[in-house]
């Protein structure tokens, strides 16, 4: 051990706090992150929320971990979640109205997500549908939406994030190797995980305010213009409900879902599951 943190390898981890105080340096939370809990490990920042939203806590709590040992990915995947390097965070909503369309709790968090990377790195972070995040093509972050509902609108929401943002290559397991990122393989430089923390707070609160007022249009531009794979892309959607097949993006409708012209014919609407981009285009595109 060092006095700057425990090795890792060869290498050294600077110290990086999560902590509240490090997270309420220059930053005056409104109500989102006003109240943070910590915690050095978890199972999964959403159980720990979860658990806490039922002891009473109130909108806007958000807990932190500076590791989880069961971090949870959508379609039953884990979320690897090593100690010191990435950011996982759950934020919990109690909407106290109908009217606001589900799939807007996931988009909030992509646009809140690539917006405060953006604002932080300067680096060009996209969305992939339905809220993956993407740098050069690689995934850098996820989020997973936990809904408890209620007669007429959602209980209880809670937004968890995963970000890969000071993960050295060695930190990704093999197979992830080719297919994710984080801030410093892309940029060769560390970040302050507090910045991004304070960025994304801001930025979820921002979009929040939107939604809560009827203006969430502005959020699904913003998603549009963040997210061009959405739109004449050549994708195989995988792990949905039905088979697995070609097509090509051809936007979201009112509800969200992915539209996707498909090569076997008709436009498909995906509601669930997960796309990837094929790389050189179909071989026999729809139309041809
Ligand atoms: C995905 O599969 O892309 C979603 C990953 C979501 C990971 C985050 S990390 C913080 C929160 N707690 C969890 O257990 N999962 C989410």
């Amino acid at each position: 051990m060092t006095p700057e943190g425990p090795h890792f390898g060869q290498a050294v981890r600077p110290a990086d706090p999560i902590t509240p105080e490090a997270v309420h340096t220059d930053y005056t939370p409104k109500v989102f992150g006003r109240r943070i809990l910590y915690y050095d490990s978890v199972d999964s920042t959403n159980n720990t929320l979860r658990r806490a939203a039922s002891r009473g806590e109130p909108e806007g709590t958000v807990v932190l971990a500076n590791e989880q040992t069961a971090g949870r990915g959508r379609l039953n995947r884990t979320w690897v979640s090593p100690a010191g390097v990435g950011i996982y965070m759950s934020l919990l909503l109690r909407p106290q109205s109908g009217g606001i369309p589900l799939f807007l709790y996931t988009f909030l968090p992509a646009v809140a997500t690539a917006r405060a990377l953006r604002r932080v790195s300067g680096l060009p972070v996209f969305i992939h549908w339905p809220n993956d995040l993407t740098l050069r093509g690689r995934k850098i972050a996820g989020i997973l939406t936990d809904v408890r509902s209620g007669p007429n609108h959602p209980r209880e929401v809670i937004i968890g994030i995963g970000i890969n943002v000071n993960n050295m290559p060695g930190d990704l397991p093999p197979e992830l190797q080719e297919i994710a990122t984080s801030l410093t393989i892309a940029a060769g430089r560390r970040y302050s995980r507090a910045s991004i923390i304070q960025a994304l707070l801001e930025e979820l609160e921002r979009g929040y305010a939107l939604m809560k007022s009827g203006t969430s249009m502005d959020l699904v531009e913003a998603w549009r213009k963040l997210s061009p794979s959405h739109q004449g892309t050549p994708v195989e959607v995988v792990g949905g409900r039905g088979k697995n097949f070609r097509g090509i993006t051809r936007g979201i409708d009112h509800d969200g879902a992915l539209l996707i012209e498909a090569a076997h014919g008709g436009v498909e609407r995906i509601a669930f599951g997960e796309i990837r981009r094929i790389r050189g285009g179909l071989q026999h595109a729809p139309g041809s």
